[in-house]
């Protein structure tokens, strides 16, 4: 079982990109932490990211062949992106979109998601930790638990 995680534009930054809204780990750290607990449930991670929609959509349409389901965070694409949301409908994969701060918190413009739509559920505001939740939640649907 191989699930992707995909995370979109600035999250590279991660660790030192405003931490008072996004914490402390980086991207490294977030990619272990998923990666160590998919393990423990029998899965192995893709973990892809990039600032350009077309590289992100470029990769996932390369990826889901062989997946069994996708975590994203698609950072400010989110709020924009049809074309990142017409990738992730088009996979048929179960999804779940991750958003390390509470966008409903924030600037009004955070509030859409142009994918929320397109994936299983949202996981939004829980810091890092929702990366690891949304292993979880994954690793149940496609078992079938839920
Ligand atoms: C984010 C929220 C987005 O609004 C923002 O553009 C990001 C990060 C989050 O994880 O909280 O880049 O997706």
């Amino acid at each position: 079982m191989r699930f992707l995680l995909v995370n979109g534009p600035n999250l590279n930054t991660l660790g030192s990109r405003e931490p008072e809204i996004y914490g402390t780990a980086t991207l490294a750290d977030i990619e272990r932490m998923v990666s160590e607990r998919a393990a423990g449930l029998g899965a192995e991670v893709r973990a892809f990211q990039a600032n350009g929609e077309g590289e992100l959509i470029d990769w996932i349409q390369r990826e889901q062949k062989d997946a069994a389901g996708l975590i994203v965070n698609a950072g400010a694409l989110t709020h924009s992106s049809i074309a990142l949301r017409d990738a992730i409908a088009a996979t048929d994969l179960p999804a779940i979109e991750v958003h390390i701060s509470n966008v409903y918190r924030r600037e009004e413009f955070r509030h859409t998601s142009l994918l929320g739509a397109v994936c299983t559920g949202s996981i939004v505001g829980l810091g890092a930790q929702g990366y690891v939740l949304a292993v979880d939640a994954l690793a149940r649907i496609v078992k079938g638990a839920e």
